[in-house]
């Protein structure tokens, strides 16, 4: 019995290293690779941005309630440190942080190549 819990034990955490591994990996190389945005992809993404940066025209869906700006045509890289600054929190914004949380970085370039080409 004593064996059996051993074994199972180590199953757990050779488990959990191979687990965690990968996580550690990217964390670490993430800063350092360039993502490269696509437009295309950033096309596809875009969905729950519509509601309030609204397309086309930029007008808001609630334009009583929220002041919305417009992004689109923006410069890609403004639009990419914005977004990344909402996520990590310093810029600070509830409903723009709760989106921004959601995206990978992968995501906000897409979406910055997207917004910036769009006029
Ligand atoms: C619930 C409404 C809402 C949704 C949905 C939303 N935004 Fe926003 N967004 C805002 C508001 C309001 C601001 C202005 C926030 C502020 O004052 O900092 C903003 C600001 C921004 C800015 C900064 C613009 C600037 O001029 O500094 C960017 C970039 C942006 N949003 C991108 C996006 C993208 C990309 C999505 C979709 C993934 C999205 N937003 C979805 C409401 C929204």
């Amino acid at each position: 019995m004593l064996n059996l819990i051993k074994s199972m034990l180590v199953v757990m955490a050779a488990a959990s290293s191979l687990a965690a591994a990968p996580a550690f990996a990217q964390g670490a190389a993430a800063p350092k690779a360039e993502v490269v945005g696509n437009a295309d992809a950033g096309a596809k993404k875009n969905s729950t941005c519509i509601g309030c940066h609204g397309i086309p025209e930029y007008k808001t869906a609630f334009p009583v309630v929220y002041r919305v700006p417009k992004i689109a045509g923006q410069n890609a890289k403004y639009i990419e440190a914005a977004l990344q600054a909402y996520r990590s929190g310093d810029r600070s914004h509830p409903s723009m942080k709760g989106i921004a949380m959601s995206l990978t970085d992968q995501d906000i370039a897409d979406l910055a190549a997207y917004y910036a080409n769009k006029k």
